[in-house]
């Protein structure tokens, strides 16, 4: 197995393939939001952007390509991990869960994930394909979203899908500063707060940590560690914890 495959087959591995496919659309978005404000400035202007475009030929294909191949690998690299959280945890808590730290954001990233995947359907079949549109005219992108957006429903569409795509990107550069050190500790509910309440929750943590030592065995009594290091990008390494063999993220 080569490195690449190996890498691949981590899920530190398929979150990293979820980052760099995730920038090579975000890329994209930027340039095609910028473009698509061309629209006011009116018709010549966003009609000759799109006659460049589409002259470009072989570029464009080539670029239609790179996208297609991102979505499917980060898409296809969600799936997976998704369905390694349900293996490890086929059994959900028994009282319910509470959200301590976890954003609207984080908590809809799967349903709205795919609800943009339904939105870049729609969306493809409705101006690059004309398919879906009442009175499609090809090369003329602006009679085709003047057009479009006479429909009151398509509109409330494509702002839902705005704002899904807008909780998408917050969660991923949510995580993308963190993961980078810009941003400090992601432990906001566990840092943060009363210190009694923490003192508590360490306390209750380390019986529960003790409980399960018991039942599978283990050489060192396993603590939590209740610290709240500022991390960074320097300091994101794995280091072995002191003397008893177990390893840590810092
Ligand atoms: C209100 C927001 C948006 C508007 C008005 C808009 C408008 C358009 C238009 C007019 C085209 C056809 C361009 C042409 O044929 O020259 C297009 C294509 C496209 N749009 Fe959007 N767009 C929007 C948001 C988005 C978003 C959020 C995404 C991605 C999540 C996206 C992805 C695409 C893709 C992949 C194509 C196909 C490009 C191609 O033909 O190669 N668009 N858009």
């Amino acid at each position: 197995m080569n490195r690449v495959s190996a890498l691949w087959h981590t899920s530190v591995g398929k979150k990293a393939v979820m980052a760099a496919t995730g920038i090579i659309m975000v890329a994209y978005l930027i340039t095609h939001v910028l473009a698509n404000l061309l629209v006011f400035q009116g018709p010549e202007q966003i009609n000759r952007y799109s006659r460049f475009l589409h002259g470009t030929g072989g570029a464009l294909w080539a670029a239609r390509l790179v996208l297609f191949a991102a979505l499917v690998l980060h898409i296809l690299a969600a799936v997976q991990l998704t369905a390694r959280r349900q293996a490890a945890r086929p059994v959900g808590y028994a009282g319910g869960r509470e959200a301590q730290v976890s954003t609207f954001a984080s908590r809809s990233i799967r349903w709205g994930g795919g609800f943009i995947l339904v939105f870049l359907v729609y969306h493809i079949l409705h101006f690059t394909l004309g398919t879906v549109h009442t009175s499609f005219v090809e090369g003329n992108p602006y009679h085709n979203v003047a057009a479009g957006f006479a429909s009151p429903a398509v509109v409330v569409f494509y702002e839902l899908a705005m704002a899904a795509v807008g909780l998408h990107l917050y969660h991923a550069g949510a995580i993308g500063v963190r993961v980078g050190g810009v941003r400090g500790d992601s432990r906001r509910g566990v840092c943060g707060g009363d210190p009694a309440v923490r003192e508590e929750r360490g306390r209750r943590t380390n019986v529960i940590l003790s409980e399960a030592k018991d039942r599978v065995g283990g050489a060192s009594e396993p603590r939590a560690s209740l610290a709240c290091p500022k991390r960074s990008f320097a300091s994101l390494r794995m280091t072995t914890g002191a003397g008893n063999g177990r390893r840590q993220w810092y």
